[in-house]
C-alpha cells in the first residue's frame, strides 16, 4: 500500500471538492472514494499515518531520490523484509550515498512526527537513520536520528522527528558506513505524533525549591516539537534554559562570513563571525517565556571547529600563532555578545559557562591537538602552550557580557580531587582579579548498584565545599545520573541517589543560585540508554521525582530575593539581600542569622557590615533588627510629606 498525500494534491482535492460541492452539496470525501485525500485528512490527526509504502510492485519509489545523484533505486524482490517486493538501491560511490524522502512539503513545522522503515545493507555495516535540514542562512545540517549495526534488516521504529519553521529542504534518509554496499528499504511510514497528556496534579519541581535555587533544564530545537515536552519545561523547569547543543563554538562559529570579512577587510582574520540562527527557535521560545538564559558555552576543545586555529580559517591550514588567536577570541567573544544582546534584547541571559571542561581528571592542561582527531585534546593548549587561554577567555568575558551576566568555569568529574584542587586554585586565581563569578558543576553522574555509586555522595559533597569556600557562586549545570538498565530496583536505587545528592546540595544552598538538569525525558537524553533523568518516554515522573521533591522544607519568599549582580552598587542598610529595596525578606534574613538558624550566602555574608549594622557600633545584633524593622515601616509608609 502507498499513499502521498501532499499539500499540493490535497488542495488540488480541495478545489474539486469545492466546485463537486456546490452543484451536488451532499457529496462527501466518502462517496467521491478520493481515498488519498481521506488519508491526508485522517494524516493531521494525532497518531494517523501520513505517508506509507512497502514498495510493492515499485509504489513509491519516485518519492524517493539518491543523496548523491548517482543512485540507482529501483523495486527489488531480492530482498525483502515484508510482502513481495523491497526498494533496492545500488550504485553507492560514498557512505553518505542512499535513499532520502523530504518531509517539510508534506508535514508542517513545529508540529511532531514518527518514522519507521525497515532498512537492511548487503553486507556488515552501520546503517544510519538521519535528518538533514537548510537554516534560513542555506547552510545544510545533518543529524543521526538511530543508527544499527550488521547486514540483518533493522527496524526503525516511531523514530522523533520535526522541524522549525525556518528550516527548509528537510529530508529524512538512510546511509550506511560502507561505501559500496547495496542497501534495501522497506516498509517506509511517516505518522504525526500523539500528543500525549503529562501529569498536571503533579508538584512543581520549580516550586518545590522556590527560594532555594532556580530549577532548569537544556532543550534544543527538536523538543519545541513535542507539545508534552514543553508543558514538562513550562511546569518544572522554567526557573533557566540552556540551549543543548546550538549555542556551543560549533553552532555559533560562521566559517564563510568569517572568510567574506577577512577578504573585504584587506585578509584581516582575526575577526570571526557569528550567528545565532541553529539557536533561534529556543532562543525565541526563552524570549516569549521570559525564561531567564545559561550560555553555553564561549571557550571549550569540544565542539569547536579546527578552522577557528587555522591559517586563514581554511580547515587543514597551520596552526595561527597565539597572538592571532587571543585577537580571534577577543573579537569572537566580543561578536558573540554583540550578537546575541542586538537579536535577543529581551533574554535575560543570567549566566555564561566562559570555559567549559579545560582540566583532565588528573589536574593537568588537556593534550595540544584537535579534539576531532583525538577525543579529548584542546585546540586552545595547542595555540597557547598551557591552559593560559581560561584567563584570557575570562578576561574578554568581563570585558563585553552584559552587566547581569554572571561568567562560570564549567566541567565534569569535578569531584576527582586533583581536578577539584586545579579548579579550585584557578578560581581563586580569577575571583582575586574580579574575573570569575562561579563554578559550574555539570555532574554527569552514575548511579551504578549505590554503593559504587561514581561520584559517592559523600565525594560529591566534598567537591561541592571545596568549591562553596571559594565564596563564589555555585551552579548545578547539567545534572543527570545514569543506571544499566530500567528495573525497578535500579530505579529505586537512582531515586535513592538523587535525593542524597539533592540533600547534599539543598545544605549548600546558600552557595547555590541554580540547578539544571541536562534533559528531561529519559528517550531524548544525550545518554538515553541509561535512563539518566526524572520524566520516562511517556512524561510520566520517574521514582527519582517524587523522591527529590519529598519532604522539601517550603521557604519563605518574597518577590525580590534576588541579589543586585552589580558588585559595584553601593548597598544600603537594611537591604540584607541586596535587592535595591527593603522588604520582609531583609528582616527574615536577619532575624534568622542572628539566632544562628540560617547561613547567608557568602556575597550576602560579605556586605552585612554595611547592610546588617544599622547603629553604625560595629557590631550586628538584636538593636540592629529593631532598627530594621523601623526603616522598613517607613519604607511601606512614607512621610506625610510624601504621601
Ligand atoms: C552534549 C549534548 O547533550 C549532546 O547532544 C552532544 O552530542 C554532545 O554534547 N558536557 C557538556 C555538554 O558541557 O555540552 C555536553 O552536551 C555533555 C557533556
Amino acid at each position: 500500500m502507498k499513499r502521498l498525500i501532499g499539500k499540493k494534491l490535497f488542495a488540488g482535492f480541495l478545489g474539486a471538492v469545492m466546485i463537486v460541492a456546490s452543484a451536488f452539496p451532499a457529496v462527501s470525501a466518502e462517496t467521491l472514494d478520493f481515498s488519498p485525500a481521506v488519508a491526508y485528512n485522517a494524516g493531521e490527526a494525532e497518531g494517523e499515518v501520513i505517508y506509507s509504502t512497502g514498495f510493492e510492485n515499485g509504489e513509491g519509489i519516485s518519492d524517493f531520490s539518491g543523496r548523491g545523484g548517482v543512485e540507482v533505486l529501483e523495486a527489488s524482490s531480492e530482498k525483502v523484509f515484508s510482502g513481495d517486493s523491497a526498494m533496492c538501491v545500488s550504485g553507492r560511490e560514498e557512505s553518505w550515498n542512499g535513499p532520502q524522502f523530504r518531509i517539510d512539503e508534506i508535514c508542517e513545522p513545529g508540529e511532531e512526527y514518527l518514522v519507521s522503515v525497515a532498512a537492511k545493507s548487503e553486507w556488515y555495516s552501520t546503517l544510519n537513520l538521519s535528518m538533514e535540514y537548510t537554516d534560513s542562512e542555506g547552510v545544510r545540517h545533518y543529524s543521526n536520528l538511530k543508527s544499527a549495526q550488521g547486514d540483518a534488516w533493522a527496524e526503525f521504529t516511531d523514530v522523533k522527528v520535526s522541524f522549525t519553521s525556518d528550516q527548509t529542504n528537510v529530508y529524512v534518509y538512510v546511509e550506511s558506513s560502507d561505501t559500496k554496499c547495496k542497501l534495501y528499504l522497506d516498509d517506509f511510514s511517516l505518522k504525526k505524533a500523539v500528543v500525549m497528556p503529562i501529569e498536571e496534579d503533579l508538584a512543581s519541581l520549580k516550586d518545590v525549591y522556590n527560594g532555594y535555587f532556580k530549577i532548569g533544564t537544556a532543550i534544543t530545537p527538536s523538543d519545541l516539537s513535542s507539545k508534552s515536552f514543553m508543558k514538562l519545561v513550562n511546569k518544572h523547569f522554567s526557573g533557566s534554559i540552556t540551549v543543548g547543543n546550538e549555542m556551543k563554538p560549533d553552532s555559533v562559529l560562521n566559517q564563510s562570513a568569517s572568510i567574506a570579512y577577512a577578504e573585504a577587510n584587506g585578509g584581516d582574520d582575526t575577526n570571526p563571525q557569528v550567528s545565532f540562527s541553529a539557536a533561534k527557535s529556543v532562543l525565541n521560545y526563552c524570549s516569549e517565556n521570559k525564561i531567564p538564559v545559561r550560555i553555553h558555552t564561549l571557550v571549550w576543545h569540544s565542539q569547536t571547529p579546527d578552522w577557528f586555529f587555522k591559517e586563514g580559517y581554511s580547515n587543514d591550514g597551520e596552526w595561527v600563532s597565539k597572538d592571532k588567536m587571543l585577537k580571534r577570541m577577543e573579537n569572537y567573544i566580543k561578536n558573540y555578545f554583540e550578537v546575541l544582546l542586538k537579536e535577543y534584547p529581551d533574554i535575560d541571559f543570567y549566566a555564561c559557562d566562559v570555559v567549559n571542561e579545560a582540566w583532565t581528571d588528573q589536574g593537568t592542561p588537556r593534550d595540544a591537538g584537535s579534539n576531532n582527531v583525538r577525543n579529548g585534546q584542546s585546540a586552545w593548549v595547542q595555540v597557547f602552550g598551557d591552559n593560559s587561554f581560561i584567563e584570557s577567555a575570562f578576561t574578554y568575558a568581563r570585558k563585553y557580557a552584559p552587566k547581569g551576566c554572571k561568567l562560570y568555569y564549567n566541567d565534569y568529574n569535578e569531584y576527582m580531587p586533583q581536578k577539584t584542587a586545579a579548579i579550585v586554585e584557578m578560581a581563586e586565581l580569577l575571583k582575586e582579579k574580579g574575573l570569575i563569578d562561579g563554578i559550574g558543576m555539570q555532574s554527569h553522574l552514575d548511579v551504578r548498584s549505590g554503593s559504587d555509586a561514581f561520584p559517592s555522595v559523600a565525594a560529591y559533597k566534598k567537591a561541592l565545599a571545596a568549591f562553596a569556600e571559594t565564596g563564589l557562586d555555585v551552579q548545578i549545570t547539567e545534572l543527570d545520573a545514569t543506571i544499566s538498565g530500567s528495573s525497578d530496583a535500579n530505579l529505586e536505587t537512582q531515586a535513592q541517589y538523587y535525593s542524597d545528592i539533592l540533600d547534599a546540595i539543598v545544605e549548600y544552598k546558600d552557595s547555590i543560585s541554580a540547578v539544571v538538569l541536562w534533559g528531561i525525558t529519559d528517550d531524548r537524553s544525550w545518554r538515553a540508554d541509561q535512563y539518566p533523568l526524572l520524566f520516562n518516554a511517556d512524561f510520566t515522573a520517574k521514582p527519582a521525582f517524587y523522591k527529590i521533591i519529598d519532604g522539601v522544607e517550603p521557604i519563605e519568599t518574597t518577590d525580590s530575593t534576588e541579589p543586585s549582580t552589580d558588585p559595584t552598587d553601593p548597598v544600603m542598610k537594611g537591604d540584607i539581600n541586596i535587592s535595591g529595596t527593603i522588604s520582609l525578606t531583609d528582616i527574615v534574613l536577619l532575624k534568622k542569622f542572628l539566632v544562628g538558624m540560617d547561613a547567608l550566602k557568602p556575597t550576602l555574608l560579605e556586605a552585612l557590615p554595611q547592610t546588617g549594622d544599622m547603629n553604625d557600633d560595629g557590631v550586628i545584633n538584636v538593636f540592629d533588627l529593631i532598627l530594621l524593622k523601623r526603616e522598613y515601616n517607613n519604607w511601606i509608609t512614607p512621610p506625610a510629606s510624601q504621601a
